[in-house]
């Protein structure tokens, strides 16, 4: 296994482009199971999780290439309805196979995706609305069996304890989009990633309407074809480069980004102490004078994504004051907090919150990724702790983040991968 070494402490300066969405990449990637036609998919991120997903593919029939950011799909002769524990346990977001194969084949066989370090991650609201649907489902030796003769359209609502469910909605949405007759989500997911999936099935002969708010209509078609799509830029990556400014109290112009997306992220670095510039699809991230300490709240989009949770504890943690950090969606996203007070933080937990003491300086301090924001997290504190810092298990970085290192080297970090 690799390691990333960083040398803290260089003010980080200059351009950085970001990649494609992986969690917009990965439900699109799954959503060409609905057609044998051919689909090529543009500005695909090279990660660990689109590798996952095109091996998921293979093993469902489907022969699928990536070259220079260009995915290639088309379909063999033999459709495979099982989707096998071995990969689907190594990334969760391949449980969104199970809609697009059983509204294709009209029979899915998914190994439950099992939980992970961020929480128990259960698959109850895919479960409610596939069934919605007309499905027989049945859940034996960790897999869960899908069959229908046909899908219907049904009205579902999808809310959780923890608000809406992001994969559920795509799980949903493409399922429906072959089934006989009208489906409403209701409480469905905001997000982008969301939006670009319908955008895409739209483009395969889907009818699809209200994507990116809480109601989503699907009239369904009989077939879909294959199309071409480009995927949005990752709002996460996106985010996490703008703290690299912050953190390191450089001057960084992040380029290819989506402002819409971006609004609670861009609203709570103004208020942190950010002099945000924007131009057409960049932002320029530099500190106005100091950073101010501030309270964030997670909550599903358009709120303050979970996924920048543990970055922008990163930030707070050498923030002058007092800032809480409340998770809301998952509670117990807080591996990253023993880290980071190795590191020389000063950061409590209590339940959903964390309550950050900013410090003057972190110490470098060899640390360990445990998942893949906690692992941005952990790179965001070494480029400003003093000394050498080294994050082992780095694997979980490359899961979601397309050559960060090179990126970040770009802008002037001592930053390099040595062997465990
Ligand atoms: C997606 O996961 C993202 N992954 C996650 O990003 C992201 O953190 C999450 O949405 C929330 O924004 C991908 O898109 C591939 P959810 P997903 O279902 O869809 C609960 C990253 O770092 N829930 O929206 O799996 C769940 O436990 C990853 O890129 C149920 O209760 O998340 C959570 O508390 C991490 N029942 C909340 O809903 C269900 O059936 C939101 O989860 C499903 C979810």
């Amino acid at each position: 296994m690799d390691k990333l070494v960083i040398e803290g402490g260089i003010k980080l300066k200059g351009e950085v482009t970001v990649s494609g969405s992986k969690n917009a990449v990965l439900p699109i990637l799954a959503a060409t199971l609905l057609t044998d036609e051919p689909c090529i998919i543009r500005n695909a991120p090279a990660l660990r999780d689109t590798n996952t997903m095109l091996k998921i593919l293979r093993s469902l029939g489907k022969n699928a290439e990536f070259d220079k950011g260009i995915v290639f799909i088309s379909s063999t002769k033999h459709a495979n309805f099982i989707a096998d524990y071995k990969l689907v346990s190594t990334m969760r977001a391949s449980f969104c196979v199970l809609g697009p194969m059983l509204a294709k084949l009209k029979k899915a066989k998914v190994s439950l995706p099992g939980g992970c370090i961020i929480g128990v991650r259960p698959v109850d609201l895919h479960l409610k609305g596939i069934k919605s649907l007309g499905a027989d489902i049945t859940v034996e030796s960790g897999y869960v069996l899908a069959k229908a003769n046909y899908l219907k359209g049904n009205y579902v609502y999808l809310g959780g304890v923890y608000g809406s469910s992001v994969l559920a909605t795509d799980n949903v949405m493409m399922a429906a989009t072959l089934a006989r007759g009208r489906t409403v989500i209701e409480s469905a997911a905001c997000e982008p990633e969301v939006a670009d999936l319908a955008e895409f099935l739209i483009k395969m002969g889907a009818k699809i309407k209200g994507h990116g708010t809480p109601t989503i209509e699907i009239e369904g078609v009989k077939q879909l074809r294959g199309a071409e799509h480009t995927i949005i830029p990752d709002r996460i990556e996106a985010g996490t480069m703008m703290l690299a400014a912050l953190i390191t109290k450089g001057d960084i112009t992040i380029k290819n980004i989506r402002f819409e997306h971006l609004g609670a992220l861009i609203d709570k670095l103004d208020e942190a102490g950010a002099s945000v510039m924007k131009t057409d699809s960049s932002i320029r991230m530099r500190l106005k004078n100091k950073l101010n300490a501030i309270n964030v709240t997670t909550l599903p989009y358009p709120g303050f994504p979970t996924d920048m949770q543990a970055q922008i504890m990163s930030l707070m943690s050498v923030t002058p004051g007092i800032s809480v950090i409340t998770e809301k969606i998952y509670p117990d996203r807080f591996m990253h907090v023993a880290e980071l007070n190795r590191m020389g933080a000063r950061i409590q937990r209590e339940g959903p919150h964390a309550i950050v003491e900013g410090v003057k300086q972190l110490s470098g301090a060899p640390v360990m990724a445990s998942d893949l924001r906690a692992s941005a997290c952990l790179v965001l504190a070494g480029l400003v702790a003093s000394g050498k810092n080294s994050v082992s298990r780095i694997y979980h970085l490359e899961r979601g983040y397309e050559n960060i290192e090179e990126k970040l080297r770009g802008l002037g970090a001592k930053i390099w991968r040595e062997k465990e």
